[in-house]
């Protein structure tokens, strides 16, 4: 039956890639994700360009608890070596926490932390009686530092990069390769970005170079264009330049979304 890879989100941007490439060296896919037209129009793409087998679970991961057992029967007798943990939600555009709605708050830990934790509740037993197992976990640069106007969302991927860490000091000697990865800006419908650029590279050129580092770095920027922004915001750029810089980027996001929606 073969080896199955599971990529959450995995309908567009960074996730549509990783469940592509997971397919083309071989792995049958389950893509797991929201929209059940998108899911199928994925799934055919696959199929029409490799020979894996692809399942689909339509799922909102905004839901919460309830879809987990759903999910857990659907991957049931299934060989999973590879689990990606790539579905994420950010704010419609960076905003003051009293803005966002209650809602979205509870959505976005629903969508990014607690899919990580359940997703590999779920299937890092199996990889631990093989002893063996890839788990990648998205988390984001904006972990790296405080990031005002997306306090929510930076602070979940804070959640999913430390979960990394610990997980893979448990479980490396196991066997597991458990890796957090943070990109900067990729042009994907969350990011809003329309022209891709070196330091803002479409998904098939991150996951390109970000699947290259699995087993190399348990922690990475994902590409060499992000490493370097990385190398800039850790090592040279004094921390109060960084704070200003990100405020001012996001407190001028907002304005230009807020003059667009007025229009
Ligand atoms: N793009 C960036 O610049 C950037 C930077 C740093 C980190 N990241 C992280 O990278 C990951 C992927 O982001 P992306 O930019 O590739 O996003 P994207 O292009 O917006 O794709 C998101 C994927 O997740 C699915 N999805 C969204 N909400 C869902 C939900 N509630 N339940 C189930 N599936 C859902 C979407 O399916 P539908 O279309 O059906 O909703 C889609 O397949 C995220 O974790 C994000 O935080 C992205």
């Amino acid at each position: 039956m073969g080896s199955w890879a599971v990529v959450t989100g995995a309908t567009d941007g960074i996730g549509k890639v990783y469940a592509e490439k997971l397919a083309k060296i071989g792995l049958n896919v389950v893509l797991v994700s929201r929209s059940p037209e998108k899911l199928k129009a994925v799934e055919n793409e696959i199929s029409a360009g490799s020979n894996v087998q692809v399942k689909t679970v339509a799922v909102d991961f905004g839901d919460g608890n309830h879809i987990y057992e759903r999910i857990e029967k659907e991957l049931q007798g299934l060989e999973i070596g590879v689990l990606v943990n790539n579905v994420g939600m950010a704010y419609k555009n960076p905003s003051y926490f009293l803005e966002v709605d209650r809602e979205d708050h509870a959505k976005i830990i629903n969508v990014n932390i607690f899919s990580c934790v359940m997703m590999t509740n779920i299937i890092l037993p199996q990889m631990i009686d093989r002893k063996k197992g890839v788990i990648v976990n998205i988390s984001s640069a904006s972990a790296m530092m405080p990031s005002p106007l997306l306090a929510t969302y930076s602070a979940s991927k804070v959640f999913v990069d430390y979960f990394s860490q610990a997980l893979e000091r448990e479980y490396k000697d196991k066997g597991i390769i458990i890796q957090s990865v943070l990109p900067f800006f990729v042009k994907t419908n969350m990011s809003k970005i329309k022209k891709s650029s070196f330091f803002m590279p479409t998904p098939a050129t991150y996951v390109d170079q970000a699947i290259g580092t699995i087993g190399v770095a348990s922690k990475t920027f994902g590409c060499l264009a992000h490493a370097l922004q990385g190398f800039v915001v850790q090592g040279l750029a004094p921390d109060w330049l960084v704070d200003y810089v990100s405020l001012k980027m996001h407190i001028d996001i907002r304005k230009r979304a807020l003059r667009k929606k007025q229009k």
